[in-house]
């Protein structure tokens, strides 16, 4: 009877966790995973600085937690670094990264090399625990193709992001502020795959709020941080499921498609929930 059961019990997802800050979208994850609401499992964090509250909250829940110092490794300095036998061909990295934007390929090189060699600390962490996905959520930190290699294949892309506007509009680091600041009437989240470029992966799923005439940024944080917590969780349902599909574009960009039979009655209850 046992075996049965287990046999046809869909496995957990076991999800890594990376954070730099208050980890709010990492509490409503534990939230939902403790409430038996998401078919997936935390089984670890990790954050770029010691003093990110999102320790906290994983501590709380029993989850293993881990810092990479990375402020640490960005200090390194050349010497340090040539000492190091990171992992990868550079050169070759260097050709494939999209994020690191300085004229000088040299100093680009170096800031790789930095990265990579926090990277492979992160990997090593987060390889204890087995995930089958990486969520970033908060986490400010770029991402190298030489952590992405480590999750994604060509045909599967496994690690995630929330961002905080509706991509492609303001990518960065301040979706929130840039929202606002230029004036629009409605702001949004995306949750997306992560690709060699900064913010630039395929979307998965996004949701939008209006903006009123009397917010401020506070105010909209607010509203798109709720909905924040419900696109992501839903997109981990979604990648459990297997209900996110890749297709190809004809212009060879990747594009995800949701087979979800309920998904335009998810996306109502987002409208109406942001609508108040
Ligand atoms: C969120 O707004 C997320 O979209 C962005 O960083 C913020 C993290 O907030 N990437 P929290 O740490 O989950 O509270």
């Amino acid at each position: 009877m046992n075996t049965m059961r287990e046999a046809t019990e869909i496995r957990k997802l076991r999800l890594a966790i990376l954070i730099s800050g208050s980890g709010t979208n990492l509490q409503a994850l534990i939230d939902r995973v403790q409430a038996g609401d998401l078919a997936a499992e935390i089984v670890v964090v990790a954050a770029d600085r010691a003093d990110a509250f999102g320790l906290k909250r994983a501590d709380q829940a029993g989850i293993p937690h881990y810092v990479i110092d990375y402020a640490g490794y960005l200090g390194l300095t050349a010497e340090t670094l040539a000492d190091k036998h990171l992992p990868v061909d550079l050169v070759e990295l260097e050709q494939r990264q999209k994020i690191l934007k300085h004229p000088e390929r040299a100093v680009r090189l170096q800031q790789l090399a930095r990265l990579v060699a926090a990277e492979q600390e992160l990997i090593a962490a987060l390889e204890l625990h087995r995930p089958d996905a990486v969520c970033l959520a908060g986490f400010m930190r770029l991402v190298t193709p030489y952590f992405l290699s480590h999750y994604n294949t060509a045909e599967e892309m496994r690690v995630l992001n929330i961002h905080p506007a509706l991509l492609p509009a303001f990518p960065g680091r301040h979706g929130y502020e840039d929202t606002f600041a230029y004036g629009c009437k409605w702001g949004g989240v995306t949750v997306h795959f992560v690709d060699e470029g900064e913010d630039t992966g395929p979307v998965i799923a996004q949701a939008v709020y209006p903006i009123w005439p009397q917010d401020d940024v506070a105010a909209i944080r607010r509203r798109g941080l709720q909905l924040e917590y419900e696109i992501y969780a839903q997109c981990i349902s979604w990648l459990a499921a297997g209900q996110i599909k890749m297709i190809r574009t004809s212009a060879g960009r990747k594009r995800v498609v949701i087979s979800d039979p309920t998904y335009r009655s998810i996306m109502r209850d987002w409208l109406r929930q942001s609508l108040g």
